[in-house]
């Protein structure tokens, strides 16, 4: 009876423990990071700097404007790196996040959350929806919308009446009237959006987010900076490229290689930067009650050029005359 009693209790045992180590050092160590962060906290606040992808954080660092605090030069928490550090003598953190809206808007609260922060510079590169704008142009938009929220459709579907823009996907069969369309239609919606100034529990309709207006008013001065032309000694731009403040940008978890969604996108919506992350990173900084400011240097046509898209060509200079605007926007704050 002792006997076989025991055995049970001996494997309970060494299944727990194996359990437990892991999942110990996880949390071990993520409270170390939690700790390392309240004791950064004392030296805040900071700027908090949100971008997206290598490309984007490779050409931000190599300008070596960025200086890592040399006691605490980063902390790593749920998978992500958070570096500390200076930029134009302004207190900075600074975060990776990933593509895409889930990872935008988890780090953006995680960093809200966390530290001790006074507002949110997002940057990174972006699709070009705007005939007027150019490969290599950055964009500060005074609103972005997230137009990846939808309902969709058979062909003939009732549209919601708090549906705020709808695309048909019957109207873009080539030849014409060759029988219905089985993709039918989608109906785009608004955000839900939550906040400190609203009431509690009660979702707002929201389509367009709102950058903060005097960090908008401080960008509009930089118009007229000068920003590269070449990505290389045998390859330039046509023409100089520029910066535009005041624009509208739109946010879904898609990647847009497609010259008639690209052109639909800029005749409903009027926005002139298609990217994946900066509604999310600017409605989760607004639902907080935080500054916030977008920051995206035009890489494509999002599908309307001939042939293959051009971020691989372009992406790297478009990131450097986005890092060069962040800088100096960062060196205009008060
Ligand atoms: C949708 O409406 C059009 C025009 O009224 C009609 O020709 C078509 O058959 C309808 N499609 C379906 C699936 O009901
Ligand atoms: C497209 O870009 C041009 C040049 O920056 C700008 O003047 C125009 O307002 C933009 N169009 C829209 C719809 O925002
Ligand atoms: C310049 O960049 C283009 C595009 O990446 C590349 O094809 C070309 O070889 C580069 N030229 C030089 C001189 O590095």
């Amino acid at each position: 009876m002792a006997e076989t009693k025991r055995r049970p209790c001996l494997v309970v045992l060494i299944l727990m423990s194996s359990l437990a180590f892991p999942l110990a050092a996880t949390s071990l160590r993520r409270r170390k990071s939690l700790e390392t962060i309240k004791s950064l906290n004392q030296n805040g606040p900071y700027l908090g700097l949100i971008t997206v992808y290598p490309p984007e954080e490779d050409a931000f660092f190599s300008t070596g404007a960025f200086k890592h605090d040399p006691k605490h030069p980063f902390v790593d928490l749920s998978g992500r790196r958070y570096r500390v550090g200076k930029l134009e003598g302004k207190k900075i953190i600074y975060v990776r996040c990933g593509v895409g809206m889930v990872n935008a808007a988890a780090t953006t609260q995680q960093m809200l959350d966390l530290f001790d922060i006074t507002g949110i510079v997002h940057f990174g590169i972006a699709g070009n929806a705007n005939n007027s704008m150019s490969i290599g142009d950055v964009s500060i938009p005074q609103e972005v919308a997230h137009t990846g929220i939808w309902d969709w459709l058979k062909q003939n579907g009732t549209l919601e009446t708090d549906i705020v823009a709808h695309l048909d996907i019957g109207s873009y069969n080539v030849p014409k009237n060759r029988g219905i369309n089985l993709l039918g239609r989608i109906g785009y919606r608004n955000e839900q959006f939550f906040s400190e100034s609203g009431n509690p529990n009660t979702a707002q309709p929201l389509l367009w987010a709102r950058i903060s207006q005097n960090w908008l008013n401080l960008a509009a001065n930089l118009e007229g900076m000068k920003l590269e032309q070449c990505v290389n000694s045998s390859l330039c731009l046509p023409q100089k490229p520029k910066l535009v403040v005041g624009l509208r940008g739109s946010t879904a978890n898609v990647f847009v290689d497609n010259a008639a969604y690209r052109e639909f996108l800029f005749n409903t919506f009027h926005v002139s930067s298609v990217d994946m992350e900066s509604s999310a990173v600017v409605t989760t900084s607004l639902s907080n009650g935080f500054a916030v400011i977008v920051i995206r240097g035009l890489s494509d046509l999002a599908g309307g050029q001939p042939g293959k898209n051009s971020i691989d060509i372009f992406g790297p200079l478009a990131a450097r005359n986005t890092a060069k605007v962040v800088i100096q926007f960062v060196k205009t704050l008060p």
